[in-house]
């Protein structure tokens, strides 16, 4: 296993490129079983996340090639359907298989994805739209779901929950609603700028959508989608985490490739805290630095267009260097707090209560050697060991490499100092 020596006490200055969308990438890709003809999906990022989506499409007998950021795909065997739990553990977008086999091989046996370190990760509405388009779903036996249909019809739904609507579940009954029969109306869908992304993927395949980007999907559906060459859209949440590298060490960052569109909530924080964020010339990126004092906010992870849980830890590790107090409260996951604790190791004052915690800012922060709990745990930890004195001890950084292409190399091409060592 891999750890991560982060020197602390670095200044960030340059111009960083983001890569294309995990979130995005990951349910795209799972929409090409939908057809017999190739697709290229172009933009997708090189991290493991995507490598064990490629493993699934194999196993569910896809021909994948990858050449540098493309991925080229061609179904060769329909028959089969099943997704394993060894897949599936390690990564839970690998579920969002079920609505396209569904939808097209009209068969499916999906291992169901486990809980998480930022909580509970149900699927009952995933579970619920594939029901109400018509599928069978008996009670999960083994872990597994498993269904047949003899064909999907299309209805209306509503597919909210307790914490808003859900991005991969939206992603699911979507992708099966496109080959259903008839139309089918999805209320409460989620809008991430990814479900967007995935929306226009499918309409280039054929699929008849409307409503793409508002909480209600219209779906007309089509007896079969045809092959497409697609590029998927940059990763706001590296843009953004790479927003709070440049702020936590007071340096000047601009970050290139991407819609700045996408992260309005994350730049009116940053701006609220003090920081100068300003869009560049070519619409496409963002500079930030830090030439005034910063003031502690109150902030609330939300649904897009909201600041995005995917940002909280980060935005968290942060606030530790902000001088005041400031809340954060989790509106998307509620336990996604463990990074408070590592926070806490390096000498943040940090205090949990329920969905929120309370950060009192201004504290030096030290090297001490902390672990990642899941990826952007572990994007938050290597922020606030580059705004640490000492050289900080990162363990379990295989969660980084799930979700970040070259994520020391890109930092360290802004002068940070991180080492990846063997554990
Ligand atoms: C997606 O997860 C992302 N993953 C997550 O990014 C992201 O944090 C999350 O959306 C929220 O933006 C991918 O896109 C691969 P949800 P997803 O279903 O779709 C509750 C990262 O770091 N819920 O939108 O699994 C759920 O418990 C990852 O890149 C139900 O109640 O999240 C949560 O409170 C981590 N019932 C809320 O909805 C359900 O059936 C939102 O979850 C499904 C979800």
């Amino acid at each position: 296993m891999d750890k991560y020596l982060i020197k602390g006490g670095t200044r960030l200055e340059g111009k960083v490129r983001v890569s294309g969308a995990k979130n995005a990438a990951l349910p795209i890709l799972a929409a090409t079983l939908m057809t017999g003809d190739e697709c290229v999906v172009e933009g997708v990022p090189d991290l493991k996340d995507i490598h064990t989506m490629v493993q699934l499409l194999r196993n569910l007998g896809v021909e994948v090639t990858c050449e540098g950021t493309s991925v080229r795909t061609r179904v060769v065997n329909e028959d089969l359907c099943e997704a394993p739990y060894k897949l599936m553990k390690t990564m839970r977008a690998g579920f969002c298989v079920l609505g396209p086999l569904l939808g097209k091989r009209k068969r499916a046996r999906v291992s169901l994805p486990g809980g998480c370190s930022i909580g509970p990760r149900p699927v009952e509405l995933h579970l619920k739209g594939l029901q109400a388009l018509g599928a069978d779903i008996p009670v999960c036996e083994g872990g597994y779901v498993e269904s047949e249909v003899e064909r999907l019809r299309g209805t209306e739904m509503y597919l909210g929950g307790p914490y808003g609507s859900t991005v991969l579940g939206t992603a699911n009954v979507l992708m099966a609603a496109v080959l259903a029969e008839g139309g089918t109306v999805i209320e409460g869908a989620a809008i991430e700028p990814e479900i967007q992304d995935l929306c226009r993927f499918l309409v280039c395949m054929g699929a008849r959508i409307h409503g793409i980007g508002t909480h209600r999907l219209e779906v007309d559906g089509v007896g079969s989608l045809h092959g497409t060459r697609y590029r998927i859209i940059p990763d706001r949440i590296e843009a953004g985490t790479f927003m709070v590298a440049g702020a936590i060490t007071r340096g000047e960052v601009e970050v290139d490739n991407v819609y700045t569109d996408h992260l309005l909530s994350v730049m009116d924080t940053l701006r609220n805290l003090g920081v100068t964020v300003e869009k560049t010339q070519s619409g496409m990126g963002c500079k930030i630095s830090v030439d005034q004092e910063l003031r502690p906010q109150d902030i609330y992870t939300l649904p897009y267009p909201g600041v995005p849980t995917d940002m909280q830890a980060q935005i968290m590790a942060f606030l530790c260097t902000v001088p005041g107090a400031s809340v954060v409260h989790e509106k998307v996951f509620p336990d996604r707090f463990i990074h408070v604790a590592e926070l806490n190791r390096m000498g943040a004052r940090i205090s949990q209560e329920g969905a929120g915690a309370l950060i009192h800012g201004g504290r030096p922060l030290s090297a001490a050697p902390v672990q990642a709990s899941d990826l952007r745990a572990g994007a938050a930890l290597v922020l606030a060991g580059m705004a640490a004195s000492g050289t900080t001890e990162l363990d379990r950084i295989y969660h980084l490499d799930r979700g970040y292409s070259r994520f020391e190399e890109k930092l360290n091409s802004l002068g940070a100092g991180i080492e990846r060592v063997k554990a």
